[in-house]
């Protein structure tokens, strides 16, 4: 099992990542249930895969689950869901000390996060992250949020978790798709920071998305372990550097939201068209040589996933898509910063970029 801290003041703890957390989740949660009924939110396609497995290890540490579980999908991160999920907090008398469970992706994190953020001003959460992007990303740094119908992420706020358990065996049940979506994450890392470890996604990626046990935990391990180095230095996105983890986020959401934020693609699809759309865009402005963008987009095709918008057959012009990113919530004080790459491994925060060229640059992709 891989421990790597999170040291954010005032709000320490450990993600662990290992196999087998879940089901021994009683000894692995220590010190954090104080009860013996234990609130776990999860949602239908978690519960149906893993909810036993829990429900059997907090029963054999002396606790009994108690659930509520949720439709699968971005639309339980809604004002609706979060006031039903607070009030069925309340009516389980859930204290401040207390630890609510967070059993899923991204959307249950999110949603469970925000609920723990308000309850009685604030109560602990435990992530238990089920997909590849839950438990590099999502379930790590404190952000937790629900969707408004101006936005998705409008509403929310920071609140840390008290533990994170990312359990490996999880990805077994996972569906491809969302392994490969949450892959565009951990490759984000290398490209964001650390050339050598895009070169390892490069020689081990494949494997790792095969089920190869030492490179998931080493992937996952090592994509922690830059997150947390950033969050804990600039945990609320205030110094411009926890904002180079939203490289290709930008053109990423304008893409997500040209396609309805829908099923067509999934936000780490998103992710990873939006690195390469920001790597060719760094060399269309000389930053780097086009054949390092290549590379990005060459490696993204060889394990099995989209690198060319032209493939998504949007019926739209690159203004349309630059009209899209003017909504993004990045936006500040009437100018969008995009993270752009000097190299592989080497982001920045450019907020010198001319939309007209954005929008000329997103043409010629989409007829490319
Ligand atoms: P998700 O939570 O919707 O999960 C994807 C799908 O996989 C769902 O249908 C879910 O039921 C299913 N699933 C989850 N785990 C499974 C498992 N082990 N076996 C079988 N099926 C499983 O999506 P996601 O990609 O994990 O998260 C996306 C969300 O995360 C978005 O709302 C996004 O805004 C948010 N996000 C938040 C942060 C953050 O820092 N807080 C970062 C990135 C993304
Ligand atoms: N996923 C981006 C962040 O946590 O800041």
């Amino acid at each position: 099992m891989a421990v790597i801290p999170v040291d954010i003041a005032g709000s320490p703890y450990e993600v662990r990542i290992g196999t087998g957390l879940l089901a021994n989740l009683g000894q692995q949660c220590q010190g954090h249930l104080r009860k013996r009924r234990v609130p776990v939110i999860t949602d239908q396609r978690v519960h149906a895969a893993w909810g036993a497995v829990v429900e059997n290890a907090l029963h054999e540490a002396g606790h009994e689950a108690v659930w509520r579980i949720l439709p699968a999908g971005e639309a339980s991160k809604s004002w609706e869901q979060l006031a039903a999920t607070v009030d069925w907090l309340l009516a389980e008398e859930v204290e401040r000390g207390d630890s609510v469970l967070a059993l899923g992706g991204g959307v249950i994190g999110d949603l469970t996060g925000f609920a723990a953020a308000i309850l009685k001003r604030g109560c602990k959460f435990i992530q238990l992250p089920t997909t590849l992007l839950a438990q590099v990303d999502s379930s790590v740094g404190g952000k937790t949020a629900i969707n408004s119908p101006a936005g998705k992420n409008l509403v929310g706020a920071f609140h840390q978790p008290a533990l994170v358990l990312a359990d490996l065996a999880v990805l077994d049940t996972l569906p491809r798709r969302e392994l490969l979506a949450g892959y565009a994450e951990v490759v984000k890392y290398g490209l964001l920071g650390d050339a050598d470890f895009f070169h390892w996604c490069q020689a081990n990626g494949a494997a790792m998305l095969a089920g190869d046990g030492a490179a998931r935990e080493y992937a996952v391990a090592h994509s922690v372990a830059a997150k947390a180095r950033i969050v804990q230095a600039d945990e609320k996105e205030t110094l411009g550097l926890r904002a180079l983890l939203n490289l290709g986020h930008t053109f990423g959401h304008a893409l997500e939201a040209q396609t309805g934020f829908s099923d067509r693609l999934l936000h780490g699809e998103g992710v990873a068209l939006g690195m390469v759309l920001a790597a060719r865009f760094s060399a269309r402005r000389g930053l780097i040589p086009a054949a390092s963008a290549e590379v990005i987009a060459a490696h993204f095709a060889e394990v099995g996933m989209m690198s060319e918008i032209a493939a998504l057959g949007l019926n739209c012009d690159g203004n349309a898509l630059v009209a899209h990113m003017l909504h993004d919530k990045k936006m500040d004080a009437g100018t969008l910063p995009f993270i752009l790459l000097n190299g592989i491994g080497d982001a920045f925060l450019a907020r010198d970029v001319d939309l007209a060229e954005v929008a000329a640059f997103l043409d010629a992709e989409l007829a490319r």
